[in-house]
C-alpha cells in the first residue's frame, strides 16, 4: 500500500503530529493546525472521485457516540471514516443504556472492551471528552462538541474554508456575532483564528457575552456594526436555547432586528467578506435568507470541508496510536 505523505507547506520538516486525542483547539500548536489543514486539503479530492474510497483506515473501528442531536458533525465523521474504509458504528444516548442509569465512564469502558480505535464523542457537558480520555487506556477520543466548551473539528473546517478563499488567515479581521457565551464553536474559533494571527472581534447582546473573552485573545465590540467594520469574515452563531435555563433575550424578533446579519449590516464589512454559519441556521433570526444563500456565503462549503477535516483528523490520530498525549 502506498503511504500517504501530506504536503508540508506551512510546517517545518522536523514537525511530527503527536496528539493521541483531539479534545480542543486549545491543545493544538500553530504547526498542528496548519498540518491538519494541509492534510485535509490533500484528502478533499477523494470526495470528488467517482469511487470515493481509499484503504487508509481499513480494519479500524470507529464509534460515533452522540449524546446530543447532530446532522453535520455526526454524518461527516461517518462519511470521513467510510471514505477511508474504516468500520463505523453509531450509538446515541437515547438508545443506549445511559437511559438505564449507566454512567458515561462505565459506558465508555464497555465500548473500550470492544476494542475500538477511535471514539468520537458529542456531549452536553463541557469536559466530557477529556474525562473519557483520562479513563480509557486504549483508543483515542475525538471531541465532537462538549457543552459550551469546544468544537475543534468545526473550528478547523472553518479555518480551512477561510484559508481556501483568502489564501491566508494571518492579518484577517474575523467578526463572530451572536450567542458567544454558550457557543463551543465561538470558543474554538476564537482560539484557532487568533493563534493563526487573525484579529477576532466578537459582538452580541450583553447577556450572550461571557466575561473572559479578552483573555482568549478576542476584541469585544460594543455593537455589531463596530465588529463588522472592514471584516473579511462574518460568522453568525446559532442561539443555543438548549443551554439557557431562562430566556436571555426578550424575543427572537428583537434579536433578529438588532443582531441578525442582513444586507444592510453587511455594508460595514468588506465587499468580499465571507459569510459563515456553523449550522443549523435559524433563518430570519441569526441571518436573513438572502444573506445565507447569497453572494459571499460559504456555509455549504463549510459542510463540504467538514468531511475533509474529519478525514485528516482520523488519519492523523491513527498515526499516533500508542504515542503522544
Ligand atoms: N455545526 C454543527 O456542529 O452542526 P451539527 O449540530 O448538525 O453537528
Amino acid at each position: 500500500m502506498r503511504r500517504y505523505k501530506p504536503p508540508r507547506g506551512n510546517v517545518k520538516d522536523t514537525y511530527r503530529f503527536q496528539h493521541k486525542h483531539i479534545l480542543g483547539i486549545e491543545q493544538l500548536s500553530v504547526s498542528d493546525i496548519f498540518h491538519i489543514l494541509d492534510t485535509a486539503l490533500s484528502f478533499k479530492e477523494i470526495s470528488n472521485r467517482s469511487l470515493k474510497k481509499v484503504p487508509t483506515l481499513k480494519g479500524k473501528t470507529i464509534i460515533n457516540f452522540f449524546f446530543e442531536p447532530s446532522t453535520r458533525t455526526r454524518l461527516s465523521f461517518e462519511i470521513a471514516a467510510k471514505r477511508m474504509s474504516a468500520d463505523t458504528f453509531n450509538i446515541a444516548a437515547s438508545t443506549s443504556s445511559a437511559q438505564k442509569g449507566e454512567t458515561l465512564i462505565d459506558t465508555a469502558r464497555n465500548l473500550e472492551a470492544m476494542n475500538p480505535d477511535i471514539i468520537i464523542l458529542r456531549h452536553g457537558s463541557s469536559g466530557a471528552p477529556g474525562l473519557l480520555a483520562r479513563h480509557i487506556k486504549n483508543g483515542a477520543i475525538i471531541n465532537a462538541g462538549d457543552g459550551s466548551h469546544e468544537h475543534p473539528s468545526q473550528a478547523l473546517l472553518d479555518m480551512m474554508t477561510v484559508r481556501e478563499h483568502k489564501g491566508k488567515i494571518d492579518g484577517l479581521k474575523v467578526a463572530i456575532v451572536g450567542d458567544i457565551a454558550h457557543s463551543r464553536v465561538a470558543h474554538s474559533n476564537i482560539l484557532g483564528f487568533t493563534r493563526l494571527g487573525a484579529e477576532v472581534r466578537v459582538a452580541g447582546p450583553a447577556t450572550f457575552m461571557p466575561p473572559h473573552l479578552e483573555s482568549l485573545g478576542a476584541c469585544v465590540c460594543g455593537s455589531i456594526q463596530e465588529a463588522l467594520v472592514d471584516a473579511d469574515v462574518v460568522m453568525a452563531l446559532r442561539i443555543q436555547k438548549e443551554r439557557q435555563d431562562d430566556p436571555l433575550i426578550p424575543s427572537l424578533r428583537e434579536y433578529a432586528h438588532f443582531y441578525g446579519i442582513n444586507r444592510s449590516l453587511l455594508q460595514h464589512a468588506r465587499p468580499d467578506a465571507l459569510i459563515m454559519h456553523p449550522g443549523p441556521i435559524n433563518r430570519g433570526v441569526e441571518m436573513s435568507p438572502d444573506v445565507a444563500d447569497g453572494a459571499g456565503s460559504v456555509i455549504l462549503e463549510q459542510v463540504t470541508n467538514g468531511v475533509a477535516v474529519r478525514m485528516a483528523l482520523l488519519y492523523l490520530i491513527m498515526g499516533t496510536q500508542g504515542a503522544g498525549a
